[in-house]
């Protein structure tokens, strides 16, 4: 067998792209371990354990937040902070699997609220990886030159898609995004130093959500899965998150030939703060350098990282000439992680 094409390290760039602005959106209805108990049997104490998460946000539809208003707030936000008029975007990504409305796109309807004329716009759906692969993307294409600024956003509700009679998968997602605008700068030394984007479709059944009844496979549970829901083997999903998130660094810290101490700043997937902890201990990363804030938001899809990200920047934590790693896995099965000269 053919061994396989090594993937080529970039080339001197011609312009280096840098992060203008990040911001974020998180609903307003709070739903607490106890809320989650006077609907499910279950109590805070084995969510926390298992999960490290005390509560998330939820839409609350009768104020009028949606997938939609969350994307659109989020970037909206993100310009300002990067001090571009949302006529300048090029190009809108939004990574989300739990769009409104499946026709257009989030990122168009995003582009008509915030105002950002004809800019190009198409969602990315990647799961919990959109907004990384999102970014991943962004780059590449401001360095080939043909755009200049473009807004990612990673976004789910996954609240419109959970069951919640099933105690097993509701205890763990909550809805949110964030955004960053990404710009082309004249100093080539800032950008992505490496990236890893991989998926392997064999595992979809681990986390995925029938729309209709004969998407459900023949020889699936079919008591346990239900239209419309999100469906999770929380068991094998655990398994591929914890070995994909050692090996996804350790591929993208090879790929940049440095170490994991060379790293400011790891801005990782909110999956289950045991995933989070078993990668800290394997790299022994100190826990300054890999922030949680599941404990607040849950699982947020691909909210979870811009999330992560924005709350760090507002702290101060993440800033210009550090070294930034992005990880991310899920639903696909997909995983991915990016190396950024801030
Ligand atoms: O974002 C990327 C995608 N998702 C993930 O990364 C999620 C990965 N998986 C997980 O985080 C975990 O699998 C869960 C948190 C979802 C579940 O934790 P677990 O340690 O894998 O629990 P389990 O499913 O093996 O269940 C253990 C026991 C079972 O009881 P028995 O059979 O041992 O008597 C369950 O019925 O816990 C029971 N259980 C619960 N008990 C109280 C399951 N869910 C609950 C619950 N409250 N909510």
């Amino acid at each position: 067998m053919a061994s396989p094409q090594p993937i080529l390290p970039y080339a001197a760039p011609r312009v280096g792209v840098r992060f203008a602005g990040v911001a974020s959106q998180l609903p307003s209805r709070v739903l607490s371990n106890a809320d989650i108990a006077t609907i499910v049997d279950t109590n805070d104490e084995w969510i926390f354990q298992r999960t490290g998460i005390r509560e998330r946000r939820v839409c609350d539809r009768a104020k009028g937040e949606s997938n939609r208003w969350l994307c659109s707030e989020s970037l909206r936000k993100a310009l300002i902070n990067a001090n571009l008029p949302a006529a300048e975007l090029d190009l809108i990504i939004c990574g989300t699997i739990s769009q409104d409305l499946r026709c257009p796109s989030t990122a168009c309807l995003v582009a008509s609220d915030i105002g950002a004329g004809t800019a190009a716009a198409w969602d990315l759906g990647a799961a919990c990886c959109g907004f990384v692969y999102g970014i991943n993307i962004a780059h590449d294409l401001i360095r080939m030159g043909n755009y200049r600024n473009i807004g990612v956003i990673g976004c789910d509700t996954i609240s419109a898609i959970v069951d919640y009679t099933n105690r097993g998968v509701c205890i763990l997602f909550g809805d949110g995004a964030g955004a960053a605008v990404l710009r082309a700068t004249d100093d080539t030394t800032k950008g992505c130093l490496a990236q890893v984007n991989k998926a392997d479709g064999t595992g979809w059944l681990d986390l995925y959500m029938p729309a209709e009844q004969w998407q459900i496979p023949d020889n699936a549970d079919r008591t346990q899965q239900r239209v419309g829901c999100l469906h999770m083997n929380g068991k094998a999903v655990f398994k591929f998150a914890v070995s994909t998130f050692q090996e996804l660094i350790a591929e993208t810290l090879a790929k940049a030939s440095i170490s994991a101490d060379e790293v400011d700043v790891f801005v990782c997937h909110q999956s289950n703060m045991r995933i989070l902890e078993a990668a800290r201990e394997r790299f022994g990363i100190p826990a300054e350098k890999l922030h949680t804030n599941i404990d607040r938001v849950g699982n947020t899809s691909a909210g979870s990282v811009p999330l992560v990200l924005d709350e760090l920047v507002r702290e101060g934590k993440v800033r210009e000439g550090q070294k930034v790693m992005f990880v991310a896995f899920g639903a696909g099965l997909t995983w991915t992680a990016s190396l950024w000269q801030m």
